[in-house]
């Protein structure tokens, strides 16, 4: 597979050490607008070990639309291109090139962004091998910066650019009102997008998806620190931090922390922080929508909501849309 780097991920530690700085002396402190940095190969690899906790319903309810509906929306949008960004593992994207496929025609083409080199070539070598007709192109990079770019390039086809998981509910509104616009700016006449969203439902299943017994979760978020030790030479401890996960009803949205059980602080060419006893973190959001806030966030950023397709428990969804 060809992987082509198109910047923003890991090679800038200058970058990072910038936006780790602001994180950390903000008050409180607040590391979410940077969710990119939690996905270091071993945070990759946490990520998929989540999705397979039994309190985590996401992958699963978004799996079941897209097994019953990729065809449907295959056709309605007949796209032959599909571009995935935030790909990850892209295990849910085969129903969608199943059913690029199961349309005959011209063999359709796979293009997946990811800022994790490890999961886009272990995601998309098996790809290749297991749809040898697929022509399939990856690209490293941060979405926030390189969605002009990649949705510039020459496509002779109808392109449908997904982006699954709920990855957009983990944005500040600005950031999300910032990708969408960039997002429909890159669209071509004809083009579609497919958005996972995790939808607005009890307090006690929202938090006991992030809150895993087996404590997934809290090992994903203590990957933050060890992320930032290794790339800025940082020494916080991450074992003295505690992982907790709280549904804010009102903002609609889980809000996942760490807390410094100790005083502790580090002093590196790139890094000086610090945290009092019992400090916290926000390392994470992740927001949750109703059909009518996802119609607006749409609205908002210039495209037409086409179809909000739903999972029979209403867990999850995928909207669809066009420009408007
Ligand atoms: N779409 C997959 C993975 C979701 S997890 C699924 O539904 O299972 C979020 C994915 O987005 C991870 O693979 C992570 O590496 C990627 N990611 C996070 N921030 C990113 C950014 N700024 N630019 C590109 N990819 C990013
Ligand atoms: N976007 C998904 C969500 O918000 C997946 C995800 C991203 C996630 N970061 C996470 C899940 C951290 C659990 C913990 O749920």
């Amino acid at each position: 597979m060809e992987v082509i780097p198109l910047g923003g991920a890991a090679e800038d530690a200058g970058q990072m050490a910038r936006d780790v700085r602001a994180g950390l002396s903000a008050t409180p402190k607040d590391l979410s607008p940077w969710p990119k940095y939690f996905y270091d190969a071993e945070g990759s690899r946490l990520f998929e070990e989540i999705t397979a906790q039994p309190e985590y319903y996401q992958t699963g309810a978004e799996l079941s639309i897209l097994k019953d509906r990729s065809d449907e929306i295959v056709a309605r949008t007949g796209c032959r291109e599909l571009v995935e960004l935030g790909s990850g593992s892209a295990s849910k994207t085969r129903a969608l090139i199943d059913a690029m496929f199961a349309t005959g025609g011209a063999p359709p083409r796979y293009v997946m962004l990811d800022v994790s080199e490890s999961a886009l070539r272990e995601s998309g070598e098996r790809l290749v091998s297991e749809y040898p007709g697929l022509g399939i192109q990856g690209f490293i990079g941060d979405f926030d910066l390189s969605l002009g770019r990649l949705l510039g390039r020459p496509s002779d086809h109808g392109r449908l650019v997904a982006f699954l998981g709920g990855t957009i509910g983990n944005f500040t509104p600005e950031k999300r009102r910032e990708f969408l616009g960039a997002l429909r700016d890159g669209l071509r006449d004809g083009d579609r997008v497919l958005v996972g969203l995790d939808l607005v439902k009890d307090r006690q299943t929202l938090e006991a998806a992030y809150n895993d017994a087996a404590g997934v979760t809290a090992r994903f978020n203590r990957n933050m620190i060890r992320v930032i030790n290794h790339r800025l030479g940082a020494g916080l401890d991450p074992d003295l931090f505690s992982h907790r996960a709280i549904y804010d009803a009102e903002r609609e949205r889980v809000e996942m922390w760490l807390h410094s059980e100790a005083e502790q602080s580090t002093v590196s060419p790139n890094l000086e922080a610090a945290f009092e006893r019992g400090e916290g973190v926000r390392t994470e959001i992740s927001t949750k929508f109703t059909p009518d806030s996802a119609a607006r966030t749409f609205e908002e950023a210039g495209l037409r909501l086409l179809d909000l397709y739903t999972d029979e428990r209403d867990l999850f969804a995928l909207a669809l849309g066009g420009p408007a």
